[in-house]
This record gives structure tokens, C-alpha cells and sequence, in this order.
């Protein structure tokens, strides 16, 4: 046989190693992004959906209108996937019903503002109001309606859709020209995260979140999901969904989330507030040192095995159960979506906190920057 020198011999290793790293490179697979064409809004503004997909097969689409996450795909513990998010199949779905925010970006206030009214530097505002005498997720036209401009972020091992909007001075009744700029990142770890970023012309508020509705199961409703709220404390709420100011203590009580509990377990219990709730339509006050990263709520759905944890910059974040809901929508696929059909847990400051000198501000000044990240992460147990 042949003698190979050693020049040789490090001459063929390092081949080796070079065709080991390009046939890697074929070979792994990579987080894609794809574009199409969603229709066109009744102004008729052209609508684009954008596809990320990451390496585990979770896949998002978000459209232009309304930043609106459209389909959310995450594999079971078996590894099958499937829809976990409430919506429709089509542009028109959300055009011509009225959503109740199904996946949406809203601002510039998320939830209520009592009388839709505020005074900010001895100047009090008024907002339109669009959920009985409160102004409502931003108002009549909210940035759930709103076309955001679209910029592609192609990452190493994530994906994202930058999504650019310029709210006018005096919108809805809010003072200030916002500059806004959310981005939506999917990683390889099955994280979803959304970057908020907004700065003013004006001195003004600011509350920005998104609605996505979760069942991450098979049946009609989330009753049976578990649920774990990182909350000693709520903002319990008026007859008009309004918090009266004061943070109560979740204990000895059905807002008790503190370890994981079924939804159904309390919710249909004589309480005062889930009967003004209509159930759980509350803010939770996050257990947080700090502004940074952190965990504020757990859901696991026991038959398919999926997790989902909620981690959050915001001190606040309002557990919705889809209350409203009542088998008026047929949704995706032809899905009607009872009461309880999905559940939001929507990352925020409190509601009505201009009125609520107790709680976190939500004034935001011209040369600050607003910036918040929200973490949707999932796995399988
Ligand atoms: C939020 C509110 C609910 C309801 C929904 C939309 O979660 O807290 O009361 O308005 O939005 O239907």
C-alpha cells in the first residue's frame, strides 16, 4: 500500500473537513420566510401575509393589516401540528366581520380607558369612545386596522417581520404624532418574541400588545387548559370592566393562579368579579423586580401535551377567556367558535392607567423611547 506523507495526509483531512462543513451547509436546514399577496382592504390598499418557518416546523403568518397573526403552527408531543390560534381563513374573514381582534397589534392604548378620557399636562383628552361609554384597544380605528409597512429580518437562526406605522397627531383623540415599529421574531427555539418601539411627537400615552387567541387543543373550548399566573395580585374591575385602582391579593380566591389550575375548575363560581368578568377578563399584576425578561403566565394543554410560556418586559398582563365569544363566528376552517373558545393573554400596562396615578405610567415624551418585548414560547410535555 501506498505510504501517505504527512503533508499529504494534512492535505487530505482538510479536505475532509471542508466538504464535511459545505455538505452541512446544504444540509441544515434553515429558519424561511415567504410573501404572498392577502387581497386588498376595502380602501383598496394592498394586503402581503408573510410565512416565517422555523427548523422544528413551527410556522406563523402575519399580515400587513392589522399586524395580524393570521395562523400559528406548533407540533403536539407527538410531533403533529397544528392551528393554535383563533381567526379566519381570509383578508375578507377579518374585513367584513367585526374581529374581535383575533391575533391583532393593538394601540395605542391596549384595553380600556374609563369614559375615554384622560388629562396629561393639565390638558384633558378625549378619545373616541368604542365599548360603551370607554374608549376600547385604541378606538373605532385601532392599529388592529391599520396597513403596516412590511421589512423582511433574516436572522441565523431566526426569522422576523418588521412591521412599520406612523399614527397621526390627534388619531383616535390621542396627542402626539407615533412613530411605531414592531417585530415579530420566530426562532429555531420555538419562540415568538415581539419587540414594541415607539417614540412621540408630543407628550402622550402609550399601551401597545397583541390579542392572539389560543386553544392549544382539540376541543371546542380551553376549560380544560391549566393555567399558571406568576400574580400575587389582580386589578379587580368595576360593572363597566374599569379597575377601581386597588391591587388585591389573588388569595383564598378564583383569580388564584399562582399554581397550574384548569380554567373550567372556578371559573362558573359565585364570585363578584368573574360575574362582572363574565369570567376571567382581568389584569394580573406580574411578580417582577425588575423591568427585565421574565415569566408571567404557563398554559398547558393535557391531551395534546402542548406548553405555552408568556414571558414579559410589561408589569401587567390581562387573561381573557374568550367570554365573548358565542357561536356567531365561523373561523378558520369552518370552525364556530363558542364561548371559551380561546384564551388571550395579552402582555401590558394596566387598563386605564392614565386615570390611576397608583399605577405604572403609560405617558411616553417626545425624545423617550418606548420599547417593550413579549416571549410566546412553546414545547410539548
Ligand atoms: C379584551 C377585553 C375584553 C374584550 C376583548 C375583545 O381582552 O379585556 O373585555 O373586549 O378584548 O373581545
Amino acid at each position: 500500500m501506498k505510504k501517505l506523507n504527512r503533508s499529504s495526509l494534512q492535505l487530505t483531512a482538510g479536505m475532509g473537513v471542508v466538504l464535511l462543513l459545505a455538505g452541512l451547509c446544504i444540509a441544515a436546514p434553515q429558519p424561511q420566510i415567504r410573501k404572498q399577496p392577502f387581497g386588498t382592504t376595502t380602501e383598496k390598499k394592498p394586503v402581503d401575509l408573510y410565512t416565517l418557518t422555523n427548523t422544528n416546523g413551527v410556522e406563523v403568518s402575519i399580515m400587513t393589516y392589522g399586524g395580524i397573526v393570521v395562523s400559528l403552527k406548533v407540533p403536539d408531543r407527538k410531533g403533529k401540528l397544528q392551528e393554535v390560534t383563533l381567526g379566519y381563513d381570509s383578508l375578507d374573514g377579518y374585513l367584513k366581520n367585526n374581529s374581535p381582534y383575533f391575533g391583532a397589534l393593538i394601540g395605542r392604548y391596549g384595553n380600556r380607558i374609563g369614559k375615554g378620557k384622560f388629562s396629561l399636562g393639565g390638558r384633558e383628552y378625549r378619545l373616541a369612545t368604542n365599548n360603551g361609554e370607554s374608549h376600547l384597544h385604541g378606538g373605532v380605528r385601532g392599529f388592529d386596522k391599520a396597513v403596516w409597512k412590511p421589512t423582511e429580518v433574516r436572522g441565523q437562526k431566526s426569522v422576523g417581520l418588521k412591521l412599520d406605522y406612523v399614527s397621526a397627531d390627534g388619531e383616535e383623540g390621542y396627542p402626539g404624532a407615533l412613530t411605531v415599529t414592531v417585530v415579530y421574531t420566530l426562532s429555531n427555539d420555538s419562540e415568538l418574541k415581539i419587540d414594541y418601539a415607539a417614540t412621540t411627537t408630543k407628550d402622550t400615552i402609550v399601551n401597545l400588545t397583541n390579542h392572539a387567541y389560543f386553544n392549544l387543543g382539540a376541543d371546542a373550548n380551553i376549560l380544560k387548559h391549566q393555567v399558571m399566573i406568576n400574580a400575587d395580585r389582580f386589578t379587580p374591575i368595576s360593572e363597566a370592566f374599569i379597575p377601581t385602582g386597588e391591587l388585591r391579593s389573588v388569595k383564598g380566591t378564583p383569580m388564584d393562579f399562582t399554581t397550574l389550575t384548569a380554567i373550567g375548575a372556578r371559573i362558573n363560581q359565585k364570585d363578584e368579579q368573574l360575574i362582572r368578568g363574565n369570567g376571567y377578563d382581568h389584569n394580573w399584576v406580574i411578580n417582577r423586580k425588575d423591568g427585565s425578561l421574565s415569566l408571567a403566565a404557563r398554559v398547558e394543554e393535557p391531551t395534546s401535551g402542548r406548553v405555552l410560556e408568556v414571558l414579559t418586559t410589561e408589569p401587567g398582563v390581562q387573561f381573557y377567556t374568550g367570554n365573548f365569544l358565542d357561536g356567531t363566528i365561523k373561523g378558520k376552517a369552518g370552525k364556530v367558535y363558542q364561548q371559551r373558545a380561546g384564551l388571550c393573554l395579552e402582555t401590558q400596562h394596566f387598563p386605564d392607567s392614565p386615570n390611576h396615578p397608583n399605577f405604572p405610567s403609560t405617558v411616553l415624551k417626545p425624545g423617550e423611547k418606548y420599547a417593550t418585548t413579549t416571549v410566546y414560547k412553546f414545547s410539548t410535555k
